[in-house]
Parts: structure tokens; C-alpha cells; sequence
């Protein structure tokens, strides 16, 4: 008897399943998306996962020129400062609202939870099928937006720039680089942390140690390497920065280097559903989406000139598996605390010199 009703039940269940609709590719033109978020009321909030305050500026400058009146808040902090501030937005109102419409994150892991525990919207923008498969989540609650990376760009300021170019890490142990090393601490920046894993598998334990000795400037953000080399005069350079400051260059590495899809979703809670459909769409669009990759990788594959899955010893999924293992990322962040001490400095992405 037992068996019949398990056996019923499962039924059931697997026809709920079949039954489920599919979540099907948007056919509207952005436009047509526009006018329908023109008829919701409120603010679309964006959590925006970077490490520099102005690094969504130019995105809301787009948007709203793009779309006036529609209202929107898209704010700047550290992925790992968002995902707490979401979670915890959900737990004190029992689940009923994640406090923000979309979160634009580095912080992988939190995708797939946020997915299980029935809190994103399934949403595949009209670009869907130009995606690159391994950068979305099939059904659609979760989309690579942008590639990001770290350890492939080597920024310094040209004007101060006086130190013939490293080709890989082992260069930065001569002493000509003594001193003239800025760079992000491993232990307070999960894709940094990668970055790291990736040198001591290549250069082993004695590797880091012998940097540290160099007399790395340690700092917070990965913005901040290169506003220091900015804004201090610095003769030097970074490996764990992007030119955040007009007067900073970048130039490719030759050593390893690793890459992750920006991943963007909407909260089913959000009062203001076609809105944030609006925006995703608008940044996987091909105007914004050739304004990010700037002619470099991207997860749509017709935007990605430089081809990301084509290039010799890089894994582009590497980094959500090894940020899907918290206990690994634990372990390795504290690795390097063990050697580095805690971060010092404020919160990043307020960084002035
Ligand atoms: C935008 O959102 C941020 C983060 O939630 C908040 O601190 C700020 O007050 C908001 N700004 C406006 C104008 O609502
Ligand atoms: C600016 O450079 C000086 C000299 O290299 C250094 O001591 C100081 O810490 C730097 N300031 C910042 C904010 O990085």
C-alpha cells in the first residue's frame, strides 16, 4: 500500500515538474520593455559589486539617458558586504523581501543558494541563446553579464613608471621591484584570493613568502592599487587592479591570470519585476555590452572579440567551482591571514588618498 501512494505521489510530483512552464527567451525590444516598467511606481535598487563608489556611475548615466523617468539606485560595494546585506534584508522581514530589485555580484556562491531557497526570478533577456551556456543558470535565475579578471591586467603609471616589465611573478622576487609593489590583500578579496591559489600552485608557499619580503604595500580593494600609483606619484605597479584613474595603464601579463562572468540577478520579491527586467536586458544589450568588454572578453559570445574559453590554460568556470566550496575558501583566505595579518584600511570602496 505504502509503495502505491509513493509511487502516486511521485507521479504527482514528476508531472508538477513537466508541468512547470519553462521560462521562455524575452521577444520584447527594450523599448517595449520600457513602457511596461513605465507603468510601475518605485525606485529599482541595484546592488552593484565593485570596489570603487563611482565604478557605477557611468551604468546609471546610461540607463537613465536611455530610459528617463524611470527611477533607479544602483549602488557600489564589495560583493561580500551585498550578499550579507540581502540575506539579512530577508531574514528580518521573514522572507518576504531581499531589500534589493538586482544584485550584480562576483560573490558566485550565492546564486545557486539564492536559487534553492526559491528567492530569484527566472528571466532570460532576448540575447539569451548569444551566452555563453557555462555563464547562466539554465533556467534563467541567474546570467554571467560581464567577464572580469584579475592578474591578466598589470597596471602602472606611465609617468612614473621607470622599472623594465616583469614576464612572469618570479620577476617581481629581483630586487629591482623592492618596494614598488602594490597590491591587494588575498584575504579580503575572493577573486584576489583565487588569483593567488593560482601563483602558489604554479610557485608553491616559499613563493609568497619571498614577495611578502619585497615589501608589498598591502592594501584593500582592487581599485586601490591603482588610485595609489595615481594619486601618490608612486614608481610601481599591480597585478590585482584595473586603471581606475585615467593616468593609469594596463599592460598583459604572461603569467597566470584568472576570469569570472559578473553574474546578475532579480529578486522575486522585488515590486518592481519589469523594471528589473529592463536592466538586465539593458546590460546584456549590445550598446552597454561593447561598453564593458571594451573589445575584450565577454559572456555573450558575439561581444567577445578575444574568444575567453579559447585561451591557453584559462578555465572561466574554475572560479565559481572553487567559490561554490566555502570551507576550501576559507582555508586559503586564512592561509594567507596566517602570513599577511588582517586587512587594514576601511571599507575600499570609499578609498581617497
Ligand atoms: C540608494 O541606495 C543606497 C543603498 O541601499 C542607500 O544608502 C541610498 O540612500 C539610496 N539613495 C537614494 C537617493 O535613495
Ligand atoms: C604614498 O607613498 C608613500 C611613499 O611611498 C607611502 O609611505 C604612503 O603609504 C603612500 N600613501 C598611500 C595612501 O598609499
Amino acid at each position: 500500500m505504502r509503495t502505491t501512494i509513493n509511487i502516486l505521489a511521485f507521479a504527482s510530483l514528476v508531472s508538477l515538474v513537466v508541468a512547470a512552464p519553462r521560462t521562455t527567451v524575452e521577444t520584447r525590444t527594450l523599448d517595449q520593455i520600457y513602457q511596461a516598467a513605465q507603468k510601475e511606481t518605485g525606485t529599482l535598487r541595484v546592488a552593484w559589486g565593485g570596489d570603487l563608489a563611482s565604478s557605477s556611475d557611468g551604468v546609471t548615466a546610461a540607463f537613465r539617458a536611455r530610459f528617463p523617468g524611470i527611477n533607479v539606485n544602483i549602488t557600489t560595494d564589495l560583493s561580500k558586504y551585498w550578499d550579507s546585506r540581502i540575506d539579512r534584508a530577508y531574514q528580518v522581514s521573514n522572507r518576504r523581501d531581499d531589500g534589493y530589485d538586482v544584485a550584480v555580484l562576483q560573490a558566485l556562491h550565492d546564486f545557486p543558494r539564492w536559487k534553492a531557497e526559491g528567492r530569484l526570478l527566472n528571466y532570460k533577456a532576448a540575447p539569451w541563446n548569444d551566452i555563453y551556456p557555462q555563464f547562466v543558470d539554465r533556467d534563467g535565475a541567474y546570467t554571467g553579464l560581464f567577464v572580469f579578471g584579475f592578474g591578466q591586467n598589470i597596471v602602472y603609471n606611465p609617468n612614473h613608471f621607470n622599472t623594465p616589465f616583469a614576464q612572469n611573478y618570479l620577476d617581481y622576487l629581483k630586487p629591482e621591484w623592492k618596494d614598488k609593489l602594490i597590491l591587494t590583500y588575498p584575504n579580503d578579496d575572493d577573486a584576489v584570493l583565487y588569483l593567488f591559489k593560482l601563483i602558489v600552485q604554479k610557485y608553491g608557499w616559499g613563493y609568497i613568502d619571498r614577495l611578502v619580503a619585497q615589501g608589498v604595500q598591502w592594501v584593500r580593494g582592487t581599485a586601490t592599487p591603482s588610485l595609489v600609483l595615481s594619486r601618490n606619484n608612486t614608481a610601481g605597479l599591480s597585478f590585482t587592479s584595473y586603471p581606475s584613474s585615467a593616468d593609469i595603464v594596463a599592460r598583459e601579463g604572461t603569467d597566470v591570470y584568472m576570469v569570472w562572468p559578473q553574474t546578475g540577478t532579480i529578486f522575486k520579491s522585488t515590486p518592481v519585476p519589469e523594471t528589473a527586467k529592463l536592466f538586465i536586458s539593458f546590460l546584456l544589450d549590445n550598446e552597454w555590452q561593447n561598453t564593458a568588454a571594451g573589445g575584450g572578453f565577454a559572456t555573450r559570445k558575439s561581444i567577445d572579440k578575444k574568444g575567453v574559453f579559447k585561451q591557453p590554460g584559462l578555465d572561466p568556470t574554475s572560479y565559481a567551482a572553487f567559490m561554490a566550496n566555502r570551507q576550501q575558501v576559507e582555508a586559503w583566505r586564512f592561509q594567507f591571514e596566517t602570513t599577511l595579518g588582517t586587512p587594514q584600511g576601511g571599507n575600499p570602496t570609499y578609498y581617497t588618498v
